[in-house]
């Protein structure tokens, strides 16, 4: 049978690991699929940085076009990253009736909608396993391997990086910005951040577990995200004597109002294996009504790891690619006539447990009015710690830090009674909230 012959646009870290594991198992591929996988040509601006990765074996050129108008070129590999120029040429090469294969979160995230419309009626097929948890087979996992569950949420560790500085905040009992550093340093984290440590990427992620989940359109807009910039070591350490262990989480869950579709730095108890996942590694956890949780391990990213998904990917179309639409796995796991508008819900109407923090005057009746705040907004303590002022900030200190565990309440009320309690004179520094999750 013939080869599937694939161009690559944009040769970087990923596309070397394409290449190479390509290369290096294509036989084991053949056995598999019955056919080869052939890269015809590479692109990127850099030639000669490119040629150095796949020699004499391939041509490679700067113009993108000369691989989405290719005419031997089965699949379009794309691994620019981006969503501009890289939405342009994707739809471009949907047009000319090729299949796509992205490791680019944001690029679906933000224009799935379109991207996969476009390709419905190209009949052509839009796959994405290396965009989410990079080497985990994740998307195979919801879309394929628990497609007999209804799904009930799925959490996950999807951002290396964040992951990677929690682990050594945590271990090494120091704060964001001095870790930050030094995680730049040894290459875990990006020159600029930013997408990382605010928590975009992994919520780029979240919104795409998401639709497979639940069967919904990819709604990356509606996404809560809060990253781990504003974390201390303190909360961490608190969080630590109280059994729980702070990761950041992409956290989307069903509810009978709607979707959640939330990243935060939570609290998890240290107990389950999720709270156990270090340094640059990923885990996502998926709980289906009838297989009950499922826990999902290994890197996230890396240029091997993500090659063997996009590998996948490229070895599903060559078994499928003569297959007519209706019989392939649909892009979202759903039937797209069968796509759901179950809202996602605005953070108000969110139901989580939560960790406080508040620096308070140690003084008689301090704790009484925080507890009845709590009470009148119908907030349930689960546990409370304060430590001994002069612990906390010194000898002779006469403030000190109350650190309340509540039970599950909704979000505004969380809220109001913050507002209250934030207002109070004995509450003498900005309340720190963390929400916590069970994840039982
Ligand atoms: N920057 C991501 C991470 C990998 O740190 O996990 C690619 O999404």
């Amino acid at each position: 049978m013939k080869a599937l012959k694939i161009g690559i646009l944009g040769l970087g870290t990923v596309g070397a690991g394409v290449f190479n594991v390509l290369n290096r198992n294509q036989d084991e591929i053949i056995r598999r699929t019955g056919r080869g996988i052939e890269v015809v040509m590479v692109c990127r601006r850099n030639v000669a940085a490119a040629q150095e990765i796949v020699g004499n074996s391939v041509p490679v050129v700067a113009d993108p076009s000369a691989l989405i108008n290719h005419p031997e070129i089965d699949v379009i590999v794309e691994l620019m990253g981006g969503d501009t120029l890289s939405k342009e040429l994707v739809l471009a090469a949907i047009a000319n009736g090729k299949h796509i294969v992205t490791a680019n979160k944001a690029l679906l995230a933000v224009h799935g909608t379109e991207i996969f419309a476009a390709a419905n009626a190209k009949g052509v097929i839009v796959a994405f396993e290396a965009a989410v948890a990079g080497g985990i087979p994740i998307i195979k996992s919801l879309r394929e391997g628990l497609s007999a569950n209804r799904i009930e949420w799925v959490a996950g560790i999807i951002n290396g990086t964040t992951n990677f500085i929690l682990s050594e905040m945590r271990e090494k009992g120091l704060d964001f910005a001095v870790v930050l550093k030094e995680a730049q340093r040894l290459g875990y984290a990006e020159a600029d951040p930013t997408f990382d440590v605010e928590g975009v990427d992994a919520a780029h992620k979240l919104t795409l577990m998401s639709s497979i989940a639940f069967g919904v359109p990819v709604q990356f807009s509606k996404a809560f995200i809060q990253g781990i910039s504003e974390l201390t070591a303190t909360d961490i350490n608190y969080a630590e004597v109280l059994g729980y262990r702070i990761k950041l989480l992409g956290i989307t869950k069903r509810t009978s109002k709607g979707i959640e579709l939330r990243v935060h730095p939570c609290l998890v108890p240290s107990k389950r294996l999720i709270a156990n996942v270090e340094g640059a590694m990923n885990a996502v956890m998926v709980c289906g009504d009838a297989v009950g949780t499922t826990l999902h391990y290994g890197k996230g990213a890396g240029s091997e790891p993500t090659g063997s998904a996009v590998i996948a990917d490229l070895i599903d179309i060559a078994r499928l690619s003569d297959a007519t639409p209706a019989q392939r796995v649909p892009f979202l796991a759903f039937q797209s006539q069968h796509l759901s508008d179950f809202p996602v819900l605005s953070m108000d109407e969110v139901v989580t447990s939560y960790y406080l923090r508040i620096r308070v005057a140690d003084q008689p009746g301090v704790l009484a009015n925080i507890a009845s705040i709590f009470a009148k907004h119908n907030i349930s303590i689960d546990a409370l710690r304060q430590r001994e002022a002069d612990e906390v900030c010194g000898e002779g200190a006469n403030q000190t830090d109350l650190v309340v565990l509540t039970h599950d309440c909704n979000e505004g009320q969380m809220k109001m009674a913050l507002e209250q309690i934030q207002a109070l004179p004995t509450v003498l520094d900005k309340v720190i909230l963390i929400r916590k999750e069970e994840l039982a």
